[in-house]
């Protein structure tokens, strides 16, 4: 586990955020414009994990709205994912200057952060888009972590913070922004992620679904 005991998780998505915002845990405030906390569908069982803002999303205080989001964003829709219907966020909330990998203390600060966020979602299937992302989560489930090219392209099962959830690791939009190779395995690694997200999530609405259906036809023949 990358935090540590004495730090204090957040129990609501408006402390969180609040937090997050006003946090000084590490360098990085000093330079940022905007804190970067997430975005999306709070109440949805996807959790896609990216590395860090860039300028653009310091700017807007928004995750992945620069060309390599904006490439996140059209290779999800080519393959029938939406956006809006899963929550995206970073490993750190603030830009590390020149858009350089964040150190890993400042990963260990923002951890907390990271983790109360898959507390309050709970998601059933977090994709972690590049090396920095995948690292952090295999770590946060005491798992080895054999860098993202060996690692791309799979479903996990792992335990984090005492939940079991699934995730799939592949590399980070922006080395697929200008690699023809590198595009085509980002978009087959997509076509898996949507169809692990068909088989988990889409069947556990089907059961869901199923058992409302026979209570309701119990209560009928009460
Ligand atoms: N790269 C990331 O890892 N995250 C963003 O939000 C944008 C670019």
């Amino acid at each position: 586990m990358l935090t540590t005991d004495s730090d204090q998780l957040y129990s609501t998505w408006e402390l969180l955020e609040d937090e997050i915002r006003r946090c000084t845990r590490c360098p990085l405030y000093k330079s940022r414009r905007n804190p970067v906390p997430g975005e999306g569908n709070k109440n949805s069982s996807i959790m896609f994990v990216g590395e860090a803002p860039g300028a653009t999303e310091d700017e807007m205080g928004r995750p992945f709205v620069g060309a390599a989001g904006k490439l996140l964003t059209m290779v999800m829709e080519s393959y029938g994912m939406r956006r809006e219907d899963v929550y995206i966020t970073n490993v750190v909330k603030c830009r590390p200057p020149g858009n350089r990998e964040p150190k890993d203390e400042e990963i260990n600060a923002c951890n907390i952060f990271l983790k109360s966020q898959i507390l309050l979602l709970k998601p059933r299937i977090i994709v972690t888009l590049g090396n920095v992302a995948g690292k952090t989560i295999f770590s946060m489930a005491n798992r080895e972590w054999g860098g993202v090219m060996k690692m791309r392209g799979k479903k996990y099962t792992l335990q984090i913070l005492g939940m079991q959830l699934h995730a799939i690791p592949t590399i980070h939009p922006a080395a697929a922004l200008y690699n023809p190779q590198l595009r085509s395995i980002f978009e087959n690694d997509m076509k898996l992620i949507k169809s692990v997200i068909d088989e988990i999530v889409s069947g556990a609405e089907e059961i869901r679904k199923e058992k409302s259906k026979s209570k309701t036809l119990l209560d009928y023949l009460k």
